[in-house]
């Protein structure tokens, strides 16, 4: 078995060997930090190296792995990890996007595909899900979350995680590394790398729960995080990953660092090299990630009893396990299957599906006069500088992907309407006023292209186009440097020199509807009054274009939901749904009023609240009914309701379920998502949804970090969503 097998090899491994098994350096082209990784073949021979990642092939990954097996002492082989983060090389939509879907079936299935097309490429290790909740979309790495939402977050967690392993004893899985642990998305101010500190109510009610998830599906590594939490570094912190971690929830695999997060926090002031890898390992840090502080100074805190020969050797098996699961030891080469490769990768099948996935991400924020979906006849101008650009498509952390092979906005219409409309194009504008973002497109291999004619030219071509047309179809917002990993920004609305191209359109006074690239929440409110017609599509990945056509012309019904708050501007962030009351509540509606907690200068509302998100069809709610008023150990209510699709087209609808706790023992928040469905209901159909309610449901984390129910009086709402609701009431009697 697994532990006879690793006690035996252990026995026979020299202490550099066990540190080597620590070691995992980036052999990829993908640099997102201060690397540096010496000679690495040398390295692998020596028995220095765990692992690899982000390296693409079956060829190039073999041919390393050969030289661990074949010519290192022991012949232990190497594990291969990489940043899949939403799809390989057919993508999904990026994670926020994935996250308005609400379909936990879809979200496995991308991930199952995920976790395919990367083994049969030769990676049986990805750093997905990234799970980390965020309120605050100046966070350019909101992009690659699950959005504000622990419930919602956890669901995606299990969900992905499933996906990705599978069965790990099938070369068609991979193992999944939940990050970044933790808290990452609660840095202040948005700024990529800061600080978070919060109480420890706060940490486990509402953003641990989806990493618990995560590890309770069975994730078999978790990545610690760049940022402090409570002045510890993450990366060195054992409260999170020895305490939280092992002890309370009993993970059994291993950790890694973010990059360099060790040799990081001699920059956060925690020590020398030497110092803060010896506190990282005792804190509970199992592999360190391109830094090399374990492979350079352990050996030598160990001979100063800095660290004990059990830590390291604590970690060693814990790496060796996760080879030993993925069956490395039985098979080195098992995901190195050149047929696969050539067979099982951005196949029509996979790219099928993420066309369908992409479709369901796509969140409808506004539709007057029912002005989508659009006919495929007459003339349809297509505008802006995201129409024409596929390389934009897959959105951040896209590292297999192959850019080119994207179908873009101007592609997938003209894909749709074959030569029964025409499509005219213009760029409009360049995506903001200076170059930055093209010139950062390059870090990953593309090329955005940046218009050299003068504003006022490039403008007056999109307004002829725009004067020929019936309907004009504006494909603007951030482009996919704008939002991801160190991209955050203090001002999150369309980029100016797009807005004043949107004004000139709307000027027109043609039909103007709004195909809106976002890696966050965008400030709409401007938008949101004068444009008629606004569908956010995120990155939706390699397909989306197809995707996008889809649903303008109204063959798919949009059907996704917000995953977070969208603020009127920056000086309301953070803004969520499910906030505390305070002891001066403005009521409902309401605007400025003395003395209550609220702004002078804008309202408390959210541009479109959470769980937000339009149909071409109507949906009615009705009979809201429950089972029983009082919720006893053993005894679970039952809530439902009627949901009735009023229109005229089929469609999707998720139905959310809510409920506030009224008195506790902590103040609790207004509102908590405590389940939710999709369900699709034909022209006229109804349906009675039923969700059902336990004592366990309404636990949470009180002042000693018990996880109790406590009783009382609640409330619970039933909605579209997290403000359009219908409410009722029950009572807990425990
Ligand atoms: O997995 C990523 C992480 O999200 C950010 N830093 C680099 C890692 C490996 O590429």
């Amino acid at each position: 078995d697994m532990k006879s097998f690793i006690d035996v090899l252990m026995k026979k491994m020299t202490l550099e060997e066990k540190i080597g098994q620590l070691n995992l350096p980036g052999a990829g082209d993908i640099v997102t930090g201060q690397a540096s990784n010496s000679d690495i073949a040398k390295q692998i021979r020596q028995g220095k190296v765990g692992g690899l990642f982000n390296i693409k092939s079956v060829a190039k990954i073999k041919a390393v792995q050969k030289v661990a097996v074949e010519e290192s002492r022991l012949k232990i082989p190497m594990i291969f990890g990489m940043d899949v983060i939403h799809g390989y090389q057919t993508t999904f939509p990026i994670p926020l996007g994935m996250s308005c879907i609400w379909d936990m079936n879809l979200i496995e299935q991308s991930a199952r595909i995920a976790a395919q097309e990367a083994s049969a490429d030769g990676i049986c290790w990805t750093f997905s899900p990234m799970v980390d909740i965020s309120r605050d979309p100046r966070w350019g790495r909101i992009s690659e979350g699950n959005g504000e939402d622990a419930y919602l977050g956890s669901q995606i967690a299990k969900a992905m995680v499933k996906g990705y392993q599978g069965d790990l004893s099938k070369n068609n899985s991979i193992m999944s590394c939940v990050k970044h642990y933790a808290m990452y998305g609660a840095i202040e101010s948005g700024r990529d790398y800061n600080t978070t500190d919060m109480s420890r109510v706060r940490m486990f009610n509402e953003y641990l729960p989806p990493y618990k998830a995560a590890i309770e599906a069975g994730a078999g590594s978790i990545m610690a995080s760049f940022n402090e939490v409570d002045g510890i570094p993450a990366t060195g912190n054992k409260f999170l990953l020895t305490e939280v971690l092992r002890k309370q929830w009993g993970f059994k695999g291993f950790v890694v660092t973010d990059y360099t997060g060790i040799n990081e926090m001699v920059a956060h002031g925690m020590g020398n090299l030497q110092q803060v890898s010896a506190l990282a390992l005792k804190a509970g840090v199992d592999m360190d990630m391109v830094g090399e502080g374990f492979l350079l100074t352990l050996k030598k805190s160990l001979q100063e009893k800095k660290i004990s020969l059990l830590e390291i050797n604590n970690a060693c098996r814990l790496v060796l396990e996760a080879k030993y699961k993925l069956g490395l030891f039985a098979n080195p080469y098992k995901y190195c299957d050149e047929e696969r490769a050539k067979t099982e990768i951005f196949t029509p099948a996979n790219r099928k599906i993420a066309r369908a996935i992409a479709s369901e991400s796509f969140v409808l924020l506004k539709n007057q006069n029912n002005l989508l979906p659009i006919k495929k006849t007459g003339n349809i101008a297509l505008i802006g500088p995201l129409a024409d650009a596929k390389e934009n498509m897959p959105g951040t952390w896209s590292v297999a992907t192959d850019f080119s092979a994207a179908v873009s906005v101007l592609q997938g219409l003209k894909n749709a309407v074959g030569s029964n409309a025409n499509i005219l194009y213009a760029k409009g504008s360049n995506l903001d006023a200076d170059s930055i973002f093209e010139e950062r497109a390059t870090m990953f291999g593309k090329t955005l292209h940046r218009d050299t004619r003068t504003k006022e030219a490039i403008l007056k071509e999109a307004l002829d186009v725009a004067e020929k047309s019936d309907v004009i179809v504006a494909a603007l917002g951030e482009s996919a440097e704008m939002s991801g990993e160190s991209s955050s920004r203090s001002e999150i609305g369309i980029p100016k020199i797009q807005q004043e191209l949107l004004k000139a359109l709307l000027a027109t006074g043609k039909p103007v509807i709004l195909v809106l690239f976002a890696g966050r929440p965008l400030t709409l409110k401007w938008e949101n009054e004068y444009v008629p017609a606004i569908l956010n599509v995120w990155f939706g990945g390699t397909e989306a274009g197809d995707a996008i056509a889809d649903v303008l012309f109204g063959d798919v019904n949009p059907s996704g939901k917000l995953s977070t708050t969208f603020p009127q501007n920056v000086g309301q962030i953070p803004l969520y749904y499910n906030h505390k009351n305070t002891g001066r509540p403005l009521g409902e509606g309401e605007w400025f009023q003395k003395f209550r907690s609220n702004y002078l200068d804008v309202s408390n509302e959210p541009v479109y609240p959470f769980g937000y998100g339009l149909s071409y069809t109507n949906f009615k709610y009705s009979d809201m009914h429950l089972s029983s008023n009082t919720l006893k150990e053993g005894q679970p209510i039952t809530i439902s309701v009627t949901v009735t699709n009023t229109g005229i087209v089929s469609g999707k609808e998720v139905v959310q379920l809510y409920t506030r706790q009224l008195v506790g023992s902590i103040t609790r928040p207004v509102k908590e998502l405590k389940g939710f469905q999709k369900i699709a209901l034909n022209p006229g159909e109804s349906r009675k949804i039923n969700f059902t309610i336990s004592i366990n449901d309404l636990k949470f984390y009180n002042s000693d970090i018990k996880y109790v129910a406590e009783s009382g009086d609640f409330e619970v709402y039933i909605g579209s969503n997290s403000k359009d609701v219908t409410t009722a009431a029950f009572k807990l009697v425990n």
